[in-house]
């Protein structure tokens, strides 16, 4: 049984002693090391239905990747606070939280490392036909070693173009001058600053497009970037080449790069995220051999969602308290 406390939530907008623990709507199940985190501190709501209108409720913790918008804010008000783990804040509506009042938490800084690792296992995993190697190595069709099966092609010597030089897209490019990448880089604003430093060259969109072996997207998801890759996109990529998707589904026009690929437009591609996501069971990407489809792993280790669940959870208490977040996502 949960002890009623007294609890001051105060912020500019939101003055409030509590007679009880801070209530937070939360889309579960919630992994453990967040339940252990958030335990005794505030009670657990189960995600509202759409149009339910809920009174006593403080704060939103959102764990996947589920919808906010004005009208749930207006629904649930007032919010003190709607903390989420993970970076990527598209699924919630930051300039309705804004004008409402509302700081947005997320967690940059922490899962660059992780989420670059990934991206670099798609890219080897693509260019070396690892899964394709798996499912071949595992099946009764694998009778005899052949030196003419399963050429790949190489990622030492060859180049990679980075969509988006923020915090993922340096450390991509920290790795790939490990493997003797040549790097190019598209960002909305030119980081002269940063080109020495992680030794990356400008290039146009469809410059980088047009040379790149490899394309790797790490762009958040906003008007400009939905909907980037699609047909001309891809039509200007080398047939040899391969797309790495670990930034967000809507990014790829799904259909377009099923085209693509199933014409040998470009050579293959290798994704961590979809649109949507999960794909339908029958989506024709699913039944290409040159795809590698991976189910949002991107920062999915150990350590980095422990870290994930800690600053999410800090962010959460710190707003409940009316303090500012460790991580605000500015509007
Ligand atoms: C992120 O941090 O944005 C990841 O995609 C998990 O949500």
């Amino acid at each position: 049984m949960t002890r009623p406390i007294t609890h001051a939530i105060t912020n500019a907008r939101f003055v409030m002693k509590l007679d009880r623990l801070p209530r937070v709507v939360a889309d579960g199940p919630l992994a453990a090391d967040v339940l252990e985190l958030l335990d005794g501190k505030v009670e657990i709501l189960p995600w509202p239905a759409a149009d339910e209108r809920l009174t006593s409720v403080d704060a939103i913790y959102t764990f996947g990747h589920p919808r906010v918008d004005g009208a749930m804010m207006d629904r649930l008000a007032p919010l003190a606070v709607i903390s989420n783990y993970g970076v990527g804040v598209d699924h919630i509506d930051v300039p309705a939280a804004v004008a409402r009042g509302i700081p947005v938490g997320n967690t940059p800084g922490i899962l660059d490392g992780a989420t670059a690792d990934l991206g670099f296992s798609l890219l080897l995993a693509a260019a070396r036909r690892v899964v394709e190697g798996d499912r071949y190595a595992r099946s009764a069709e694998f009778t005899r070693y052949d030196p003419a099966y399963m050429l790949g092609r190489e990622v030492h010597g060859a180049t990679l173009g980075i969509v988006g030089m923020g915090r993922i897209g340096a450390q991509v490019a920290r790795r790939a001058h490990g493997f003797d990448m040549q790097v190019l880089y598209h960002n909305r604003n030119r980081r002269v600053e940063d080109e020495a430093a992680f030794g990356v060259r400008y290039a146009e969109f469809d410059v980088l497009l047009a040379e790149s072996d490899y394309v790797m997207l790490t762009v958040p998801l906003t008007d400009a970037t939905r909907g980037m890759i699609g047909r001309d996109a891809l039509a200007r990529m080398k047939p040899t080449a391969t797309l790495i998707n670990i930034a967000r589904g809507p990014i790829v026009d799904m259909m377009a790069l099923y085209e693509a690929l199933s014409t040998g437009q470009i050579a293959s591609a290798a994704l961590d995220v979809t649109e949507p996501e999960p794909l339908p069971r029958d989506h024709p990407l699913l039944g290409l051999g040159n795809i590698t489809i991976l189910p949002h792993l991107g920062s999915a280790t150990v350590q980095t969602r422990r870290k994930m669940a800690e600053l999410s959870v800090e962010n959460l208490l710190l707003g409940l308290s009316g303090e500012s977040l460790r991580h605000e996502v500015r509007g």
